[in-house]
């Protein structure tokens, strides 16, 4: 068996930095606002793997439903012999498309959440012996350097998570990801869909609570690595739709006036009672949206798959 390699591309510090920095910017600005990166320590990868079982969150269900019927399809028009997944949480879902690469050499993980990278690469390289896994703990919005391995390359980055960014955020991810690519790479990107207000507001706000838990553990992360006293009991969790920009926001909603202090940053920040704190824009996309913002960073999209309901689709795209 290969062992697994694991590389952080990061300094050790250089997290415990951006973190400082979002934190007294997002918290400083008006309105408040944090990036979703913070969610994703080792509780917040396992809340997520939760929300990905719940009845009111079907992208995940939609996604693996195409997965598993079009990755032998996504095999022959790629052919490629690694693998990079940006985002791979537990990659679960990445399991369809390894097993139907003939010819697959290596999988590059990359997360920031190290627990995820660690446990879902130790499961790989024991299902999969003659597979290079080689995890890179790493900010996919920051320039990556890749390991050597042989081509050609498919980067995949599914569950919807390039909706995360904003849109300026995405043209310039999508230039990084070009610029990843040889002529003749792909990428692989899984998109939500616009849909029914209601089916949307639902995933993000589910009966069970998970992923109001999910959003509130920012908050924790904060208090853990800033020292601060967020009391998440305060904060209310919500999410709405916005029709304009087609997106839903995560908010978590001050439930009073208080003053929340962050000795590590020496900030006091205040909330008004019923202030909301941004944490997630969660973007959906239309295929004419999807084709533009490709073909703006020389990506041209070949094939679009949906779920057989018409709520999420996995495009693949090829590097001209
Ligand atoms: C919405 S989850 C999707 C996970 C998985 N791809 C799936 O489809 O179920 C987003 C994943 O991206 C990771 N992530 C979020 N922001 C990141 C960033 N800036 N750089 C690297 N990984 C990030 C999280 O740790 C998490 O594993």
């Amino acid at each position: 068996m290969s062992p697994l390699h694991v590389t952080r591309t990061l300094p050790e510090d250089a997290t415990d930095a951006a973190l400082r920095a979002d934190v007294l910017h997002g918290l400083t600005i008006t309105p408040k606002w944090l990036p979703p990166k913070w969610f994703y320590d080792a509780r917040g990868s396992e809340l997520f793997e939760r929300i990905t079982e719940l009845p009111e969150y079907y992208p995940t269900r939609a996604e693996r439903e195409i997965l598993a019927t079009r990755s032998g399809e996504i095999a022959a028009a790629s052919g490629a012999r690694t693998l990079v997944e940006l985002g791979s949480g537990s990659s679960e879902k990445t399991r369809y498309l390894i097993e139907a690469f003939p010819s697959l050499a290596a999988y590059v993980p990359v997360d920031v959440s190290e627990s995820a990278l660690t446990q879902a690469g130790k499961a790989l390289v024991a299902e999969h012996p003659r597979l290079d896994v080689h995890a890179l703990i790493a900010d996919f919005t920051a320039p990556l350097a890749l390991p050597e391995t042989p081509g050609p390359r498919l980067v995949a980055f599914l569950g919807g998570t390039i909706g995360n960014l904003l849109p300026a955020e995405r043209a310039g991810f999508l230039a990084s990801v070009r610029s990843l690519l040889a002529p003749g790479d792909g990428l692989l990107l899984g998109t939500d869909l616009v849909k029914d207000e209601e089916v949307l507001v639902r995933a993000y706000d589910d009966a069970a609570g998970v992923t109001a838990a999910f959003n509130k553990n920012v908050l924790a992360v904060i208090d853990r690595e800033l020292g601060a006293d967020f009391d998440p009991d305060t904060f209310d969790h919500v999410a709405v739709w916005d029709a304009e920009r087609e997106w839903i926001e995560m908010r978590l909603r001050s439930r009073t006036a208080q003053t929340v202090k962050v000795p590590a940053l020496d900030l006091a920040v205040d909330f008004a009672a019923g202030e909301e704190l941004r944490t997630e824009v969660s973007a959906k996309f239309r295929k004419e949206g999807v084709t533009g913002e490709l073909a703006a960073a020389g990506l041209e999209l070949t094939h679009w798959w949906t779920d057989a309901r018409g709520r999420f689709a996995l495009s693949l795209s090829v590097a001209r």
